[in-house]
């Protein structure tokens, strides 16, 4: 498990071990700021199918990308309740911003055990990079939190840490196989593998951003060849598999799981952008109002 993890409680860690392999099924709950965390989804319905999923998307006050610490872990605070008291026992902050700036706070209000994307995304990225050098992109307020580079200096991690806000926008606009895009991301990445900081020999990539998953290849095809890519979504699926004892689930042997999504903007408008975010169909969507 990752040093900075909370630990589950034995009794919850077994309850919930229990209820992930049992008739008696476990509820995770996912946050994130909007449809980004859909990719976090994905990768979670993917590893672990024998449970139940709520989500929870702020969509009226998205993006947290550009907010302060402050109102992030206020926003975050209130989701994440409303998802327990939903019925969630286990929660997933799909959100590398609101992970990177108010895990603690979160920790601190939940009464549930709580796993981040930046713990897995760090561990997955020490684990990959044979140099030790590694460069994280993610939104203006993950990079300035430097929640990665304590995470992977931790490991004795090199880490180069960029700011890529344009990719957001560009892929809700649905650009992710855009010409811009394309172009964006060649300047993003020329300078976050330059050569001047001496780090040109980083040997791993980490998408810390909820949205980044979704211009993966574009990025694959832009980044240095040597380069590996890890997708803190991914890594988040395996250590929640970890974290509950989840068996690799045979074919042709899955229980669908219920999945429930919560959004505080228009339920229609979710609909239609989290189908292309889960690349599933969204439908069980109810609109929440929380109070500020
Ligand atoms: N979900 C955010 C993240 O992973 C990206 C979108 C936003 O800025 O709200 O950092």
């Amino acid at each position: 498990m990752a040093a900075s993890q909370k630990p589950l409680s034995p009794r919850s860690k077994n309850d919930l071990a229990k209820n992930a392999r049992s008739t008696s099924r476990a509820t995770i709950g996912v946050f994130d700021s909007g449809v980004g965390g859909l990719t976090v989804l994905r990768a979670l319905l993917d590893r672990i199918p024998n449970v139940d999923y709520l989500y929870f998307g702020d969509t009226a006050r998205l993006p947290y990308g550009s907010k302060s610490a402050a109102t992030v872990a206020h926003y975050a605070v209130g989701a994440v309740q409303y998802l327990q008291a939903q019925g969630a026992d286990l929660l997933v902050i799909a959100c590398n911003t609101a992970t990177a700036l108010a895990l603690d706070e979160i920790k601190a209000a939940a009464g549930v055990p709580v796993i981040g994307v930046v713990e897995p995304g760090a561990e997955a990225a020490a684990a990959a990079s044979r140099n030790h050098k590694v460069v994280v992109i993610g939104t203006e307020a993950t990079i300035s939190s430097h929640a990665y580079r304590r995470a992977l200096e931790g490991r004795k991690v090199t880490v180069r840490e960029k700011a890529c806000p344009l990719f957001v926008p560009l892929v809700e606009e649905g650009w992710a196989e855009h010409p811009v895009t394309e172009q964006v991301a060649k300047i993003y990445l020329s300078e976050a593998f330059a050569d001047d900081a001496g780090d040109s020999d980083a040997d791993v990539l980490v998408l810390g951003c909820t949205h980044y998953p979704l211009i993966k290849p574009l990025l694959r095809r832009v980044a240095p060849e040597h380069i590996a890519i890890v997708d803190s979504a991914e890594s988040t699926a395996q250590a929640v598999a970890r974290q509950l004892h989840v068996e690799p689930v045979e074919s042709g042997r899955r229980d669908l799981p219920a999945l429930k999504f919560f959004a505080t903007d228009s339920a229609e408008k979710f609909r239609t952008m989290g189908t292309r975010f889960l690349g599933l169909p969204v439908r069980d969507v109810l609109h929440v109002d929380l109070k500020e």
